[in-house]
């Protein structure tokens, strides 16, 4: 385990001195205030001000635009206020989280309020862009920066909850950067293991071979080819009677493609695409932390999608757990490979809702580029819901057809089914449509496919992984299963 475990208790120090509440605070510390400004509302708040800020602030030239930021000194030098720009006023230029990220990343620091007076919503969403701002992952740097802006809070603020929220990302975030030769299916699910353990969760896991014997011949399929072996992890939570949760999370730990290897440039980020396992674990740990009344299972299929003599091939036939046979039309889509096993386990205990997350397809890319996960769903009403919890958690989600048409697709002349389609058009949906034909008893099944990365650098979103649609599904979940507050 090395120093992981070290590593990881440290981030969770560092977290919890991002935030104070006012009553832990020591008087003599200094604190600057943190004013955030609509363009609108700038003239009114200018003239406010006594004639030193005023100055300073039109020399500057800030005038409340979009991100844009001005420190203000006191008359001793130190730093007093912070002036942050909303933008014009629209109803997208509420306060965000990203707008917070984007703040904390250019201060300095120290110790920092609020003067602002917002909302419950706007403020959950400042404090957790506060905490996601200062994320780095600098563990292979041989100097890490270790900058704590601390943001001081009135008592009465919930920050265990938004903490929480800090703290399952992080972890996503972490498992998705760390990189392949490092993160090893075995890796992931030891970390796995030690979130469930940490709740007390049933853990049953398999390995090698035993994925095999255990009626997983997809997932050994995929993996049997890498020097690491296969694995499977099945954990289990909370009371037999409340409504049963499912999450299935993609966990190729690295995906070259097997033999229908992949480009270069399409290679490159694979280490990332056991994103959806990585958020599926981060949404297990929010749900078993809040102790929320549902029936947990999680399901993770962790596998390397390697090439060596054992490989599987293109034109193999393989039966799956559920039954049905597929044949190989390709071994870049592999993840719903592995899904389908999991899906079948997961399915056949009948959840009222089972959720899959996975970094399916480039398809769901192209289609929606990298910030929104497609979402797929039979249930409109269902998807309808996620959308507007989405866009309210600013963690969007966008539904897509599981288009019935496109089903015959998925035929194989020697098989039941072929994992790729022929003509090679509405891929994400296609690979919807591959899961679709595991799932059966579920009452409702919702099907994620995201990116998991920041693909361009901002200011407090780094390159980088980004665990999306937890926030948006925890909140859901919460709304529908949660305990009312
Ligand atoms: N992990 C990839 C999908 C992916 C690629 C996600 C790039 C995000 C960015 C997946 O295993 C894959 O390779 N899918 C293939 C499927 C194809 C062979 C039908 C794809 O999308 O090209
Ligand atoms: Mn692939
Ligand atoms: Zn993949």
């Amino acid at each position: 385990m090395g120093l992981a475990p070290v590593i990881s208790f440290l981030g969770k120090l560092f977290e919890i001195f991002m935030l104070v509440t006012r009553q832990s605070l020591k008087s003599s510390e200094p604190i600057a205030g943190i004013t955030l400004l609509h363009e609108a509302q700038f003239s009114i708040w200018l003239e406010q001000q006594p004639t030193r800020v005023r100055s300073w602030v039109l020399l500057h030239g800030f005038c409340g635009e979009r991100n844009t930021l001005l420190m203000i000194p006191s008359e001793q030098g130190a730093l007093e206020l912070v002036v942050f720009g909303l933008g014009e006023q629209q109803a997208q230029s509420k306060v965000s989280l990203w707008d917070a990220a984007s703040l904390v990343d250019r201060l300095p620091e120290g110790s920092y309020q609020l003067v602002t007076e917002l909302s419950n919503t706007a403020l959950n969403q400042f404090v957790l862009g506060w905490q996601y701002g200062q994320y780095r992952f600098d563990q292979y740097k041989q100097k890490p920066e270790q900058k704590v802006r601390r943001l001081v809070l009135e008592n009465n603020v919930d920050t265990t909850y938004l903490q929480s929220i800090q703290q399952a990302c992080s972890l996503a975030r972490d498992l998705i950067n760390t990189p392949a030769n490092e993160l090893t299916p075995q890796v992931l699910v030891q970390r796995a293991i030690g979130v469930a353990n940490t709740y007390g969760a049933d853990v049953q896991r398999y390995s090698g071979d035993d994925v095999l014997t255990a009626g997983f011949p997809t997932v050994h399929a995929v993996g049997r080819a890498a020097v690491a072996p296969p694995e499977l992890i099945d954990f289990s939570w909370g009371n037999a009677d409340d409504p049963k949760v499912t999450l299935v999370g993609k966990g190729v730990c690295f995906d070259s493609g097997g033999l229908d290897i992949k480009p270069a440039s399409g290679m490159l980020l694979m280490k990332k695409d056991m994103g959806g396992a990585a958020c599926v674990l981060a949404l297990a740990q929010l749900i078993m932390q809040a102790k929320l009344p549902v029936r947990l299972r999680v399901i993770i299929p962790a596998v390397e999608n390697a090439i060596s003599g054992n490989a599987f091939r293109p034109g193999d036939v393989i039966k799956t757990r559920a039954g049905l046979s597929v044949e190989i039309g390709n071994t870049d889509a592999e993840g719903r490979l592995i899904l389908c096993d999991a899906l079948a386990l997961a399915d056949a205990d009948a959840p009222d809702l089972l959720i899959d997350m996975a970094t399916l397809t480039g398809a769901a890319r192209v289609a929606l580029g990298p910030e929104i996960p497609a979402l797929f769903t039979q249930d409109t009403q269902l998807a309808t819901e996620l959308m507007s919890v989405g866009a309210r958690e600013v963690d969007p989600l966008w539904h897509l057809p599981l288009w019935a048409g496109y089903d015959d697709e998925l035929s194989s002349k020697i098989a039941d089914l072929n994992n790729v389609s022929a003509s090679g058009f509405s891929g994400a949906i296609i690979g919807g449509l591959f899961l679709q034909r595991f799932v059966s008893k579920a009452k409702q099944w919702v099907h994620l496919d995201l990116y998991g990365w920041n693909s361009k650098e901002r200011p407090g979103r780094p390159v980088g992984a980004e665990p999306q649609g937890v926030r948006a599904l925890f909140e859901y979940l919460q709304q529908r299963f949660g305990k009312q507050a």
